[in-house]
This record gives structure tokens, C-alpha cells and sequence, in this order.
């Protein structure tokens, strides 16, 4: 009977929906920001060079994440092309995290390392030199652009804010490490690094 005031109550129902589902995002989230195996780093991992962070911001950019993730789940299919599974600790230290859900592409979680930079080169100035069947979309540009080195040391401020520990001396030498380099050398610097902190046996 008491329910069929909430049924014919279209307002009262939403209301008690969200509160509802409040509860339980509640419940299940909060916890995650204050336990150690979400925001302990992986042993020896170390923060993004300036390079890299450059590479990463131009990875966002260029919106590689639209057809990529970085996110190897823990199932057979995956460790055994990709390596192993993603943990928690290796992305703390990621501002935003670049998990992703789209797969045109592969996952990119553990390329670190796997090819050469400059199968990476051939590959993002023009992927169908290296993989004659892609459709992976060509990034010639890159090669020319040099870095904007104009907020590379405020982009590694702004990270130790959000808790990433780069040393003054890293923070006072990073506008100088990105300078006569271009995209393509950042990009790859970047792409380079992804997943190393764990070894794999792919
Ligand atoms: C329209 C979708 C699309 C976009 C956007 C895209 N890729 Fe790809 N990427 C692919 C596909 C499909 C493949 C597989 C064929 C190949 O290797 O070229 C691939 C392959 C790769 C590989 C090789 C992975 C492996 O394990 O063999 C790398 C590295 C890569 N992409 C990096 C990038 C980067 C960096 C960007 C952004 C600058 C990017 N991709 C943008 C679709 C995309």
C-alpha cells in the first residue's frame, strides 16, 4: 500500500532513486580514495620526464585515447597479447587517467619498449608504412612541430600539486629538457615508457 504512493508519485519516486543510488556510489567509491592498493605507487616507478608528460599532453591532443586504451583487463585473451594485467598503482601518478573504453585500435597499456622509436616514428608519420592494412590515421605534422616549451614547467608544478614528486631540480630543468625537440620525439618518449614499471613476459 505504501509503495503505491511511491509508484504514483513520479517527483517522490526520483527522489528516492537518486538518494538510492547516492548510497550505494557512495559506498563503493569513497573507499577507493583512501585505500593503499588505489594510490600506492608500483615499487620503482618514477614520474613522467618532462619529455614524456609533454608526449602525453599531445597524445591527448591528438585524441589517441578516442581510439585506444590503456586499461589490459585481467583476463587470459588480454595478459596474453597485451601482458601483464593493469594495476591501480601504476596509474596514480596520472592526471587525468587516460584508461580509455575504445578499442579501434590496441590496447596501448604496455608498448612501452615493445617496438623501436623508430618503428614509432615510420609507424605515426604514416602507419601504413610499417602496418599495410591500418587505419590508423597519419600524424606527419608531428615531425616538424616543436615542443611548446612555454608551460612545460607549470605542467610539472601543477602535477606535484596533485601529489606526483618532482624534485625542485626536475621542476627547474624542465622547460630547458623539451627545448629542440619536437612532437614526434615527446609522442614517443611518451609511448615508450607506458607499462615499464611492471615486467612482463609478453
Ligand atoms: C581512428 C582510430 C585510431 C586513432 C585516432 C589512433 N590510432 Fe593508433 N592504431 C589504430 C589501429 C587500427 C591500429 C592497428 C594497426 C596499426 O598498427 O597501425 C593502431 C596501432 C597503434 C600502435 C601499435 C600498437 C601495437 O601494439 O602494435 C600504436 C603505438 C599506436 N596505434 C599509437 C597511436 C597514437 C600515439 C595515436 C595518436 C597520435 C593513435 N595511435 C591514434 C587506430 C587508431
Amino acid at each position: 500500500m505504501k509503495h503505491e504512493v511511491i509508484e504514483k508519485n513520479i517527483g517522490l519516486m526520483l527522489l528516492l532513486m537518486i538518494l538510492c543510488v547516492s548510497i550505494g556510489g557512495l559506498t563503493q567509491i569513497v573507499p577507493l580514495f583512501f585505500e593503499d592498493v588505489t594510490n600506492t605507487p608500483v615499487e620503482g616507478m618514477k614520474p613522467y620526464t618532462a619529455l614524456q608528460l609533454e608526449g602525453r599532453d599531445i597524445y591527448i591532443r591528438e585524441g589517441c585515447v578516442q581510439c585506444h586504451s590503456q586499461m589490459i583487463r585481467p583476463f587470459r585473451a588480454e595478459t596474453e597479447r597485451y601482458g601483464h594485467y593493469s594495476v591501480a598503482g601504476e596509474s596514480v601518478w596520472d592526471h587525468p587517467f587516460l584508461w580509455g573504453s575504445k578499442r579501434t585500435g590496441p590496447d596501448l597499456a604496455r608498448v612501452g619498449a615493445r617496438y623501436s622509436d623508430d618503428w614509432h616514428r615510420a609507424h605515426l608519420y604514416n602507419p601504413r608504412n610499417v602496418v599495410p592494412e591500418s587505419k590508423m590515421p597519419a600524424y606527419p605534422w608531428l615531425v616538424e612541430s616543436p615542443v611548446d616549451s612555454s608551460h612545460t614547467q607549470t605542467k610539472l608544478k601543477v602535477m606535484r600539486t596533485l601529489g606526483v614528486p618532482y624534485s625542485d631540480e626536475e621542476i627547474a630543468n624542465a622547460k630547458q629538457s623539451v627545448q629542440g625537440k619536437t612532437e614526434m620525439d615527446a609522442l614517443v618518449a611518451y609511448l615508450q615508457v607506458l607499462g615499464t614499471a611492471i615486467k612482463s613476459k609478453r
